[in-house]
């Protein structure tokens, strides 16, 4: 059933701390949960490092990967354990209010820290408080996303995904733009 939810779009969840030890899982199961705070919800499930790590330190940065990152994506979302980082081409810098790295190729990072989890069957739902974001501002002009020029990805089914183009469809007037 979940795949009719497709596509989604995929994340990079960082978690740990720089120096000691940190990891990078792709996730698609990201949501927000609430605008006023901001807050994020990201299911992981207990087989995984990041999940260990997250109970640990109750922090994580949700990073956007840009298409340019699907290879790192794809070595973050199928080996398991922070010795893949050696394998992946990302630069891991300090965040502005915790202390889980963020990434700076990225498009954007989201700084959170965990205020709940719960299990629904066979994931967790950690629930995090955005205490800060940073973006490129090449991918979102005037605080919009640019999707084109962005180049956001989107989860298809196991190793395929898609990217955007900025065919932008107004709601407001009749017959698009
Ligand atoms: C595109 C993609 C999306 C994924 N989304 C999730 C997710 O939302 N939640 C989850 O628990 N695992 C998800 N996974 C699987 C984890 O990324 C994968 O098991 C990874 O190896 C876990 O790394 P770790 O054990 O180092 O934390 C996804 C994998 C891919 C390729």
């Amino acid at each position: 059933m979940y795949r009719l939810l497709y596509p989604m779009r995929t994340y990079l969840i960082v978690s740990g701390r720089l120096g000691e030890e940190v990891n990078i899982m792709a996730a698609d199961w990201v949501t927000v949960l609430s605008f006023r705070p901001e807050i994020v919800g990201v299911a992981v499930s207990p087989r995984r490092y990041t999940h260990r790590l997250i109970e640990k330190y109750g922090e994580f940065v949700v990073a956007v990967p840009s298409v340019g990152m699907l290879k790192d994506v794809w070595i973050a979302g199928t080996e398991s354990g922070p010795q893949k980082l050696g394998k992946m081409r990302i630069t891991l810098v300090k965040s502005t209010r915790v202390l889980t790295p963020s990434i700076k190729e990225a498009l954007a990072n989201i700084e959170c820290k965990v205020v709940d989890k719960r299990t629904y069957g066979d994931h967790t739902l950690f629930v995090g408080e955005v205490v800060s974001a940073t973006h490129d501002p090449r991918a979102y002009p005037n605080g919009e996303p640019a999707p084109s020029a962005a180049g956001f990805l989107a989860h298809v089914s196991w190793s395929r995904f898609v990217t955007f183009r900025d065919e932008i469809i107004d709601a407001e007037h009749e017959g698009g733009e």
